[in-house]
């Protein structure tokens, strides 16, 4: 087991990836902490909302009442809006951010300084921040800007041994993506996006996961990790 004695903070971990990763990382052999704003599977089960500054604190210290310190910090709790930028209302645009950005600040903020043996962060971005895609104006926006934190904080936090890198997701069977892939045409249409012929699943992207955060990527800090059948390596079509 790669991961034995080691505390993981996991976000979003009640659905899809997150939860797939929170099950590989106890797997193996790490204590888990789900954090979401619904109750998870994990070891210690954690409920709030990742855009309460104070809700992300108290969970963040619970965690470590209960784990110890934290060593791993998997931040996947995020939101989709399919809409071009004329569409979006304020609202939606600010809760948006909020989830996908400002949820990943407060989590990684309150969990740094219980990382004190170092550790490794893994953010979860999108292939959307590698390769425009239509009607995806502020969930893009917010995944490209992760791959920017990512790489900012990377260099922040190297003297202090904690790897930061994110991961880039193709199109994933989840809850979330669930009603894109429910006409067969349209899942069709999404698959041939993907050259080696089939969606993600989250089982793909744990693995992923596992890797950046464990010692097999020691020297691994500041990517941004396409996991997406080769969605971001261009255009699939024969031509
Ligand atoms: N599924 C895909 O195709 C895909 C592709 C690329 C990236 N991603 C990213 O992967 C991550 C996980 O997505 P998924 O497909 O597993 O979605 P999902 O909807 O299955 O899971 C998201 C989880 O986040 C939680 N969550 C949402 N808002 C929250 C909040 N404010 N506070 C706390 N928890 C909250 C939900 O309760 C849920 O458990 C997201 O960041 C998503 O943007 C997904």
């Amino acid at each position: 087991m790669k991961l034995s004695g080691k505390s993981a903070l996991v976000t979003g971990a009640a659905s899809g990836i997150g939860a797939a990763i929170a099950a590989a990382l106890a797997r193996e052999g790490a204590r888990v902490a789900g954090l979401d704003v619904n109750p998870s599977a994990c070891e210690v089960s954690l409920q709030a909302d990742v855009t309460g500054d104070s809700a992300v604190a108290a969970a963040v210290e619970e965690a470590v009442r209960r784990l110890g310190r934290i060593d791993i910090l998997s931040a996947n709790a995020g939101i989709a809006i399919r809409k071009p930028l004329d569409e979006l209302t304020a609202g939606e645009w600010d809760r948006v951010m909020a989830v996908n950005l400002r949820g990943v600040f407060l989590v990684s903020k309150y969990s740094l300084p219980h990382m004190p043996r170092g550790g490794a962060i893994v953010h979860m971005a999108s292939c959307v921040a590698l390769m425009g895609t239509r009607n995806r104006a502020v969930y893009a926006a917010t995944k490209g800007a992760l791959v920017s934190l990512t790489r900012n904080m990377a260099l922040d936090y190297a003297q202090r041994g904690i790897r930061v890198n994110c991961i880039c997701p193709g199109f994933t069977r989840t809850p979330l993506t669930v009603n894109l892939f429910s006409d067969p045409e349209r899942e069709a249409a999404f698959t041939a996006l993907h050259p080696l012929g089939r969606l993600g699943e989250s089982e793909d992207v744990a693995r992923a996961a596992v890797f950046l955060a464990s010692d097999d990527a020691a020297w691994i800090t500041g990517v941004a990790l396409p996991v997406d059948g080769g969605y971001s390596a261009g255009h699939a079509a024969d031509i």
